[in-house]
């Protein structure tokens, strides 16, 4: 099926998603280890995040969702969905001085910082190791960008072109807007969605708590339509601790 425009009554099926998903992402396990222990902060400050997001208000953001049912004929639900910064729209509109609406902050600053599902010390390091890797591998190449921030598709559904569908929509964007790439920070199985999808491997980072064993490795990607020029960021070998 067609990706469509997430609408804030899909907060609850596009939770479900998330939360039933995102443990085959390595990077979820670092960040909610505790969510087994605590399923009711994890629900919560989970649903908190896609209300966020599927708020028109938030209009650097924009989620697209696919349904699909698992038998023929029967009732489809919301199985997929891609979330997408696209800051670059009232970046535009309002120039260099634009502030982007940061969702992480206003979920913290609702009783996020609280939350009993997570290692903060883990979801900190996460988010400062992000921005750093944004930093070094993305903002240089200017605003004209759009940033894949979330992808999933419910195991049962995986492996029936839904990832494909919500990246190709991003994809088309890219295209009709005239932007120069769409990036994203890929874990080990969207690195395989991506690479399928002709993205482009611009390097590794790594986010580990000082004096932690564990650490978690990223691979950051892009994707940049045939006619964009190509940018000496893309030929660098791009290993690098974020940490
Ligand atoms: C990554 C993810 C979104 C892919 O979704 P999907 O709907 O299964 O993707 P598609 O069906 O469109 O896959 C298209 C192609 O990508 C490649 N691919 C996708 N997932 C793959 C996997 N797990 N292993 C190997 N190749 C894979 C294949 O070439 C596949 O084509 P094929 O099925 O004909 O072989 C899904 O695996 C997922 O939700 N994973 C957990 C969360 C996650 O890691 N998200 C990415 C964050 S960056």
């Amino acid at each position: 099926m067609e990706p469509r425009m997430g609408l804030p009554g899909d907060v609850d099926a596009v939770t479900r998603v998330i939360i039933n998903t995102m443990p085959l992402d390595p990077q979820w396990d670092y960040r909610f280890p505790y969510r087994k222990q605590h399923p009711e902060d994890h629900y919560k400050y989970t649903r908190m995040l896609f209300e966020y997001f599927l708020d028109p208000e938030h209009d650097d953001w924009v989620v697209m969702v696919v349904e699909d049912s698992l038998e023929p004929g029967g009732p489809a639900e919301v199985v997929a969905f891609g979330v997408w910064d696209v800051s670059y729209i009232n970046k535009r509109r309002y120039g260099p001085g634009y502030k982007p609406q940061d969702p992480v902050t206003e979920v913290e600053e609702r009783g996020g910082k609280h939350r009993r599902d997570a290692n903060h010390e883990h979801f900190d390091e996460f988010r400062r190791g992000q921005m750093k890797a944004y930093d070094k591998f993305f903002r240089p190449l200017g605003p004209e960008q759009m940033h894949l921030q979330i992808l999933a598709t419910l195991p049962q559904f995986q492996r029936r072109g839904h990832g494909s569908a919500l990246c190709r929509w991003a994809m088309d964007l890219v295209r009709r807007d005239s932007l120069r790439h769409m990036s994203v920070m890929a874990s080990p199985m969207g690195r395989e969605l991506y690479t399928f999808l002709g993205f482009a491997w611009v390097g590794s980072f790594w986010i580990q708590v000082p004096g932690e064993e564990e650490k978690l490795v990223l691979q950051a990607m892009m994707y940049r339509p045939p006619t964009a020029s190509r940018t000496s960021l893309e030929d660098v070998d791009g290993n690098c601790a974020v940490s």
